[in-house]
């Protein structure tokens, strides 16, 4: 059987002009745009990213799919079956069909499960991935705080699974990125101010986005739940410059 090809499309993080010219051309052309979205009543973001820029293709249906936010994968696999029927048929029609993440298809995206599946449902489909702007990417831009230089570590935790281990990795990594913080924020935020370093870090929700927020004494968040969009980066900066201090170093040999 051929099938239509499947794409997952990297949106960017919130600004649509972060969309990269690939994913434009993508979308613009197939001819089933998938977009997620966490409630039937509620807006995709996807949709809400790309619609500035792809608008109304003639032709192109909009196949609006709702993967409700819980982590008993129980309780999603009824979503997750509407949805893969949904594209299933499409896809059998010979239809391209181009599924949107938020940010990038390879960082905590729902089309990773699509990516995994396809071959087992679709023997043969053609899948192809079009890389967007993390929030990974998209963050350390508008904090003005770069995430590493020289030999300093990064570590990436969903935080929302506990911070059991959080002390061990900040004392591990130069940069922690804590995504998906929804109800650990008072925990992490009382972990950060008892190892002294509230300083260190950031909160920033919607980065890119036209409600984007900052916020840089995280006390003020402590009460918050972390919004769906947000993330803290906590920055040490204690190896920054490193190599610049070894170069610093190797001028002076040289001087002597
Ligand atoms: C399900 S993950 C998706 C990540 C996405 N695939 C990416 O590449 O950024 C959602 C988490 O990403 C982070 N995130 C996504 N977009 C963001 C933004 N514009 N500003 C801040 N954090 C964001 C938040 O930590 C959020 O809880």
């Amino acid at each position: 059987m051929t099938y239509g090809k499947l794409y997952g499309v990297g949106a960017g993080p919130g600004a649509p002009d972060l969309m990269t010219l690939r994913a434009v051309s993508v979308l613009k052309a197939a001819l089933v745009l998938a977009l997620p979205r966490s409630s039937d009543y509620g807006a995709s973001m996807a949709w809400r990213i790309v619609e500035p820029v792809v608008g109304d293709v003639p032709g192109q249906e909009r196949l609006f799919l709702t993967f409700p936010m819980i982590k008993d994968p129980e309780r999603l696999r009824p979503a997750w079956e509407r949805a893969f029927a949904a594209i299933g048929e499409r896809l059998k029609q010979g239809l391209s069909v181009a599924f949107i993440t938020e940010g990038d298809p390879s960082l905590y995206s729902t089309f990773i499960y699509l990516q995994r599946e396809a071959p087992r449902r679709w023997p043969g489909v053609e899948v192809e991935v079009v890389p967007g702007v993390s929030s990974i990417a998209a963050v350390p831009a508008v904090t003005g705080v770069p995430l590493a230089d020289g030999l300093e570590r990064i570590a990436i935790l969903p935080a929302n699974y506990g911070v059991d281990d959080l002390a061990c990795v900040l004392d591990s990594f130069d940069t922690t990125i804590l995504m998906k913080i929804g109800p650990e924020m008072a925990n992490v935020v009382a972990l950060l101010e008892a190892k002294g370093l509230l300083d260190r870090a950031v909160y920033v929700s919607k980065a890119t986005m036209r409600d984007q927020r900052i916020v840089r004494d995280l006390r003020q968040v402590a009460g918050e739940r972390g919004d769906c969009f947000a993330m803290i980066v906590v920055s040490r900066k204690e190896r920054s410059g490193l190599l610049a201090g070894q170069a610093a170093r190797a001028l002076e040999a040289v001087d002597e």
